[in-house]
């Protein structure tokens, strides 16, 4: 049973005490910001009344609503007649007896009207550009389909990606959906060990991988680092192994496994016919991380998912034909699935995809990326934006950034000053910022203002979109007062929704519908929020053991258990710390087997144990900090004192009862950074 109320009190008290200049300056926060004339004469949806009628239009005849979205932007092989089944929540479906081809509404459907339109500006690490239009974009997926068809891959199967940020990722995902072969991406940054569970977890029949993958003039292996998965346990599922040629360096090759893209791909033929799915046919699954310390496969359908990301692209970055979009987010992650391999595509744009990094090789990276194409929408992290805002503003001056017209946020709260540089340096004050609130688990965009129609409030992701019912609740379910924090619900099922955790139901169902908020039906985000008199939505942070590190999703059990995994750790508990940057970053307490180390043993222990953990799980995940103590603060009934942590790993005074302690010794042991 979820402890709902320790989860509020957690995260309130948490949020208090985390973001305290953020969540100040959010209170005061009262700057609103309509779109600028210039924006409205041509957004797609003008005017808050066109607003409101959208979301009336969908409270009157909500199944209707979505019907006509899904014939309107869905190109259907086999036209589906029922909307949304509810009948066995809540594991809903929806336009369940219609048939499609999510590759082909990417491709194919582009080719009669525009098949010489740039779909992908790919720009490489090192500054190389290659561009492809929609016709050889569709020629390569089709050859890389039939490449995975003649190695005996068939739908429903699975697929674990391990790819750098170039086109071949986004083939190989297309590819996939082609044959309704369902992928799992891995973001590349991700260790061996994680990639093993996944392609367990996933009973992957194959992986598709690079020698190498080069970020910010540095390389890391890729193909040796599947090989390393591979020889983890039982993994005979995996029967192939397909490698892209990157970096030309020399691997490991296993001939009875190991294919490599260009031979797979050399003698296939520019056409392979679409297999025809139905709505619900799993997409794709993506693993992220949630309270416990398995990571959960996200699984998402074909329809419903493709919806979202449409309308979104359409609402919410008011596409336009003539528009060059660039998402900086990598495949790895939903945002690259929703806003790099489907969406754009989906709606026919023209797209940039970067390999590398924002400061290599120097500092002005992103700005002469956008000055270079040309681009117009740019959807970006706060993190990123932070980093840059370090670096000063006579940096971006320097730049032509006039193509923009419309800049994006996603992934963690945006602070009102980073909103704010954001808006007037690089946006120069002519280009609404969209915030953007949304999940690995939702798909797409849930609550993010339509730019031409809702005027902004920085720090705050403003409204929900027509059709997503979304509420602050408190734990019974019932409406949270205004101003006051409470549980981000959506109260009722929208087609991009995660449709189950793949193998596991049952903590699909417990999760996102515990039965204590009225009754299991509404699915529960995780995050906490509260609305102002405007009914405008401002996210406080997450209400589980969730941490968000530069807008990358990691539970603390995740990391803890890879702790306690090391041989010289008895036991771990970690926890967030604000960082002006990043967001958040991980501080570990660590209890070690024997007996407490010297300063001189702590330091070289403390960077083993880091490192232990990238291996274990990835860079990402790499405490900042790792202090020992003797024993973890626990109550009398055993319970870890995580408030305690926290307000140790801030550095502020304890407030907390710490009469259950049985050795305050630990307070000070603990206070201590390595
Ligand atoms: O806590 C919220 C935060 O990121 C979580 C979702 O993480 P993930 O599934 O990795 O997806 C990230 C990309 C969509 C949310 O539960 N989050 C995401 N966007 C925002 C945000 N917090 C505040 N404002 C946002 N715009």
């Amino acid at each position: 049973m979820i402890q709902l109320n320790t989860f509020l009190t957690g995260a309130l008290v948490c949020q208090t005490g985390s973001n305290m200049a953020t969540i100040e300056s959010i209170l005061r926060e009262n700057r609103i910001f309509p779109p600028a004339n210039e924006f409205v004469r041509h957004a797609n949806i003008t005017g808050m009344k066109t607003y409101e009628a959208l979301r009336q239009e969908a409270e009157r005849d909500y199944a209707g609503f979505w019907a006509k979205l899904a014939k309107q932007y869905i190109t259907w092989h086999k036209p589906f007649t029922r909307i949304l089944d509810d009948t066995n929540p809540p594991f809903y479906k929806w336009f369940d007896d219609g048939e499609l081809n999510i590759s082909w509404n990417c491709l194919d459907r582009h080719l009669t009207t525009q098949a010489n339109k740039t779909a992908i500006i790919f720009e490489s690490d090192e500054g190389e550009v290659i561009r492809c239009s929609y016709r050889e974009l569709h020629q390569r997926v089709c050859r890389f389909a039939n490449g995975l068809k003649a190695l005996g891959i068939r739908q429903g199967d699975r697929i674990v990606i391990y790819m750098p940020m170039r086109i071949e990722a986004v083939v190989a995902m297309q590819a996939c959906a082609r044959i309704g072969v369902i992928h799992s991406v891995v973001f590349g940054g991700f260790s061996a060990k994680s990639v093993y569970e996944r392609i367990i977890d996933a009973g992957a029949s194959a992986v598709i991988t690079a020698d190498e993958q080069t970020r910010g003039g540095k390389r890391h292996a890729l193909k040796a680092t599947v090989d390393e998965a591979l020889a983890m346990g039982d993994t005979t599922s995996v029967h192939s192994v397909i490698v892209f040629r990157h970096t030309g360096t020399d691997i490991p090759w296993q001939p009875e496994r190991d294919r490599w893209w260009h031979n797979l791909t050399a003698s296939q033929s520019d056409e392979c016919e679409p297999i025809w799915v139905n709505a619900e046919h799993p997409l794709f699954t993506l693993y992220t991380s949630g309270s416990t310390g398995k990571p959960k496969g996200v699984q998402h359908s074909s329809a419903g998912y493709l919806l979202g990301a449409i309308v979104s692209m359409q609402w919410v970055f008011d596409y336009h034909s003539e528009d060059i979009f660039w998402c900086t987010a990598d495949v790895g992650w939903v945002t690259g699935h929703s806003y790099v391999t489907y969406g754009p595509l989906a709606i026919g744009a023209t797209q940039v995809i970067f390999e590398g990094t924002p400061t290599y090789p120097h500092a002005g990276r992103f700005w002469e990326i956008i000055q270079k194409h040309r681009v117009t929408t740019f959807y970006t992290a706060p993190t990123a934006i932070r980093s840059l805002i370090k670096l000063g503003p006579d940096l971006p001056e320097k730049y032509d950034l006039s193509s923009l017209r419309l800049l994006g946020s996603v992934g963690e709260p945006i602070n009102p000053e980073a909103w704010m540089w954001y808006y007037t340096v690089i946006g120069q004050s002519r280009c609404p910022v969209v915030d953007t609130w949304w999940q690995t688990e939702t798909g797409s965009h849930m609550i993010a203002p339509i730019p031409g129609a809702i005027p902004a409030k920085p720090g705050s992701c403003t409204l929900p979109l027509p059709g997503i019912d979304a509420a602050v609740v408190d734990e019974t379910g019932l409406p949270a007062e205004q101003g006051k924090g409470g549980f981000l619900v959506i109260k009722r099922p929208f087609p991009s929704m995660l449709r189950t955790l793949w193998n596991d139901p049952e903590r699909f169902r417990n999760t996102y519908f515990p039965a204590d908020i009225a009754g299991g039906h509404y699915y529960l985000a995780g995050d906490s929020a509260h609305r102002d008199q405007d009914g405008y939505f401002w996210i406080m942070g997450r209400i589980d053991d969730v941490l968000n590190v530069s807008g990358h999703r990691l539970g603390t059990m995740e990391i803890e258990s890879a702790l306690v995994a090391h041989p010289l750790v008895a036991e771990a508990a970690v926890v967030g710390k604000p960082h002006e940057i990043r967001g958040e970053v991980i501080v570990a307490f660590v209890v070690l087997r024997g007996k407490l180390p010297d300063d001189q043993q702590a330091a070289e222990i403390a960077e083993t144990l880091r490192e232990w953990v990238s291996s274990e799980i990835g860079a990402i995940a790499r405490p900042e900090e790792i202090r020992f103590g003797e024993n973890l603060p626990k109550t009398r009934s055993g319970k870890l004192m995580r408030r305690l942590l926290r307000s140790l790993a801030r550095g502020e005074t304890i407030t907390q009862d710490i009469s259950t302690l049985e050795n305050p010794v630990i307070l000070e042991q603990f206070s201590q950074t390595i």
